[in-house]
């Protein structure tokens, strides 16, 4: 089959696309004709040397994919060939065909389109297990959102709407901005213009943020502690600003504030198959009704794959990136 390649770490002239053995479902496993395969900002990172697959994973980059079952293992019973599906990977996407375990599968939600479908699992499972089966955001919580327009951001900001959320959210220029206010964020913070710690407080008369998603790490790390409301929870899933920082515990013990990190790659097959089944259960409804949707910035041919991670990097885009074999 054809799979984009990455023969050497550099920037994304490196990306190639190359003939790879075909991929063969072991018992457990399905086979995915790929329609498409979401990028990842993980991908940029997998591509300059910086992040590893975890031990046993396709060297493939690609955490996310919607096709059509071309096959199922021994044991698996769930699936079928023909089923439309999508699904999260530890890696192999960037590929015509890509196996995976069965518990990672889920069926493309009712009325979204197939090739749509590959910029759902990834951030779905990310915003559900870290905003809500880890951080329990309820209904009246403030959720601050860091990079509102990024992939993560745009679901996060739908998923927490649904579940009555006030969310405030930070993005670089004001027309980002004004997508997230389109996708139902309230509080809009131009990070290069304001303090959002100043700003938080000022738009929830001196609450602050019961749960932050962040995706900066060691550069907001003290600000983030500052914008928690009492009790809250800041979860740190990227390291866009530096992974070590100093952290005051005093600050931290005044607010009785939680700081969790989280990956979703290195967790094990059956820890994310548990968040596929939550996600199922709880997301995939609101996305069948037509509350929640995959925003997709542009579908990308493989052939083109340098240029989709130039979109990621340069950071002009709302939503997602996908490419297409
Ligand atoms: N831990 C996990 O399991 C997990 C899973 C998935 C994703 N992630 C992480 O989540 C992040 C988003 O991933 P993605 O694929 O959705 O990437 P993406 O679409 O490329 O988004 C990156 C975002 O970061 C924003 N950003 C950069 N500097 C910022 C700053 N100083 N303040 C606020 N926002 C800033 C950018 O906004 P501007 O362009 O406006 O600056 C952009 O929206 C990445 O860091 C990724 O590694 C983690």
């Amino acid at each position: 089959m054809r799979a984009i390649t990455i023969p050497e770490f550099g920037d994304e002239q490196v990306l190639t696309l190359a003939d790879v053995p075909d991929p063969t479902p072991g018992p457990g496993d399905v086979l995915i004709d790929v329609a498409a395969a979401g990028v990842n900002r993980a991908d940029l990172l997998q591509r300059k040397g910086f992040y590893d697959p975890p031990a046993g994973a396709s060297p493939l980059p690609g955490l996310e994919v919607s096709g059509t079952v071309a096959a199922v293992g021994a044991d698996v019973t769930d699936w079928r060939p023909g089923d439309r599906v999508c699904a999260l990977l530890t890696g192999g996407g960037y590929a015509q065909q890509v196996v995976v375990p069965a518990g990672q599968v889920l069926p493309v939600p009712e009325g979204v389109d197939l090739v749509d479908a590959a910029g759902l699992p990834e951030v779905v499972c990310t915003v559900w297990s870290n905003v809500f089966d880890t951080a329990r955001l309820r209904a009246g919580d403030v959720l601050l959102i860091h990079g509102g327009s990024s992939g993560i951001g745009t679901m996060a900001i739908q998923l927490a709407v649904a579940a009555g959320a006030t969310v405030a959210v930070t993005a670089g220029t004001a027309a980002k901005l004004d997508a997230c206010r389109d996708l139902g964020a309230t509080i809009l913070i131009n990070y290069r213009e304001e303090d959002f710690v100043t700003e938080l407080s000022r738009l929830t008369d001196g609450h602050g943020a019961d749960v932050i998603l962040d995706v900066i790490g060691a550069k907001y790390l003290d600000r983030n502690v500052s914008a928690l409301a009492d009790g809250g929870r800041l979860v740190v899933i990227g390291l866009q600003g530096g992974a070590t920082a100093e952290l005051n515990l005093g600050k931290l013990m005044a607010t009785r504030g939680s700081v969790i990190g989280t990956t979703l790659r290195s967790r094990t097959d059956a820890d994310k198959a548990r968040v596929v089944a939550g996600v199922r259960e709880q997301a995939w409804p609101l996305i069948e009704a037509g509350t929640v949707r995959p925003i997709i910035f542009e579908r990308v041919p493989f052939a083109e794959a340098p240029r989709a991670h130039r979109i990621l990097a340069d950071s002009h885009h709302v939503g997602k990136v996908l490419l297409v074999p």
